[in-house]
């Protein structure tokens, strides 16, 4: 759900006219809903309240400081993947012990950086990852918590690029070896077992893949347990989807109930990582139509955003429902595109959309999360602002790149 809907025939997000933070701050721009991100992380956490647990945000759905500094304040905690990410988070006020370090291949600068802030855990992928982590904390004199994030080798059944958790993908360990590393862990001095994770993939619609990968997780802990191993967090990642074309994924509520219903017993603490479901459909692509196009016998509309403001189309395929900040009843058949000089570069395809005209605004739904944070200024295009919008209010959390911007580090 979220809060972007039509008032006299124009689109709003909260009390905003879009067509007014189009006016002033200029297009394309995306526009996040506070109202919005408060409700889905009150109804996540909610959802998970009778069993002891930690939200830790995946901050690489979108780290605008403006939003994390948000959720900081909400007492959240994060799951980052980067130094830069950390950097992100501790700028904003997050407290540095609901840090989960989580990715595939950390440097030696990065996890001193997390063991010097203090962070909560390590997410560790590799027994290579280890000695890393044991060289560091020893250099530092430090001890590193860690958890083992384990690859259950299950299908998500979903996009091949964001599934994780399967025996081909490069993520986690698998149960089978898992052990071994644990067993490990006992002879490093500096390191210190607290926890498994597992994250098998991102929009994941159905509960039926969670299920098997608990099932597997249970199993996995019950037999560290039998051998001494004992743990205190368990975190099962995020990956939950939303709602782009119809979908209909499992509510927070639904989630949760599976998640701790398989839990319980083992006496662990959740960690949960979502980031999609916090904040996809919290924002919207705001942009403008600079023309259209017959061609082919096809119908272009080329707008003002391009691929390298909003690459998931381009990347995996993905539907963004597209809707004209003017209510208009009238549709056609075009392909909606950008000005990048790629075929690639397209919001939709011969799909029915509004009929607009040049100079009108349309807003790219469900662009919250994975759309700034993996934007890039390809053909030189300086990123876009990005605008939050509280009630009656809006603040630009990200002021739009300038062509100086563009040149700034180069010589
Ligand atoms: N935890 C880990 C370890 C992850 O790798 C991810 C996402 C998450 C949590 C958050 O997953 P979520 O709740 O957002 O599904 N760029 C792609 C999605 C990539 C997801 C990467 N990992 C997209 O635009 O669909």
């Amino acid at each position: 759900m979220h809060f972007f809907d039509y008032r006299v025939g124009e689109l709003h997000c909260e009390e905003v006219p879009l067509h007014r933070i189009a006016d002033e701050v200029g297009t394309p721009a995306y526009v996040y809903s506070l109202r919005t991100l408060e409700r889905h992380v009150r109804v996540f956490d909610e959802a998970f309240e009778s069993a002891p647990h930690l939200i830790c945000y995946a901050v690489k759905a979108n780290s605008n400081i403006g939003i994390l500094r948000r959720f900081a304040s909400w007492g959240t905690g994060f799951d980052i993947v980067s130094g830069g990410e950390l950097f992100r988070v501790l700028r904003s006020g997050g407290a540095a012990e609901k840090v989960i370090f989580s990715g595939v291949g950390k440097t030696a600068d990065e996890v001193r950086y997390a063991l010097e802030s203090g962070i909560l855990f390590f997410n560790v992928e590799s027994n290579g990852e280890l000695d890393v982590i044991q060289e560091v904390a020893s250099s530092v004199g430090k001890r590193a918590r860690i958890s083992i994030r384990t690859n259950p080798n299950v299908d998500p059944r979903t996009h091949p690029y964001i599934s994780t958790g399967l025996k081909k993908n490069k993520f986690g360990v698998a149960l089978e070896e898992a052990g071994q590393l644990y067993e490990r862990v006992r002879t490093m001095p500096n390191l210190e077992v607290v926890g498994v994770s597992c994250h098998i993939g991102s929009q994941i619609t159905d509960l039926e893949p969670f299920k098997e990968a608990l099932q597997a997780l249970r199993t996995f802990v019950v037999t560290l347990k039998s051998s001494g191993i004992t743990l205190q967090y368990l975190d099962f990642g995020g990956g939950l989807g939303i709602s782009y074309r119809g979908e209909e994924p499992p509510s927070p509520l639904n989630y949760a109930s599976v998640v701790i219903e398989a839990t319980r017993d083992l006496g662990l603490t959740l960690i949960l990582e979502p980031g999609r479901v916090i904040v996809g459909n919290a924002g919207v692509l705001v942009t403008r139509v600079l023309l259209k196009k017959d061609q082919g016998g096809k119908n272009f509309v080329i707008i003002d955003a391009g691929m390298n403001d909003l690459i998931r189309p381009a990347l995996y395929g993905s539907h963004h429902e597209i809707w004209p900040v003017r209510e208009t009843t009238e549709r056609e058949v075009a392909d909606v595109v950008g000005p990048v000089c790629e075929s690639a570069d397209f919001i939709a395809q011969e799909r029915e959309v509004p009929v607009v005209h040049r100079g009108d605004l349309v807003a790219v739904m469900s662009a919250g999360a994975y759309g700034f944070s993996l934007s890039s200024n390809y053909n030189s295009r300086p990123r876009v602002a990005e605008v939050l919008v509280e009630g009656d209010r809006y603040s630009v959390i990200r002021r739009r790149e300038t062509y100086d911007d563009l040149v700034r580090l180069e010589q």
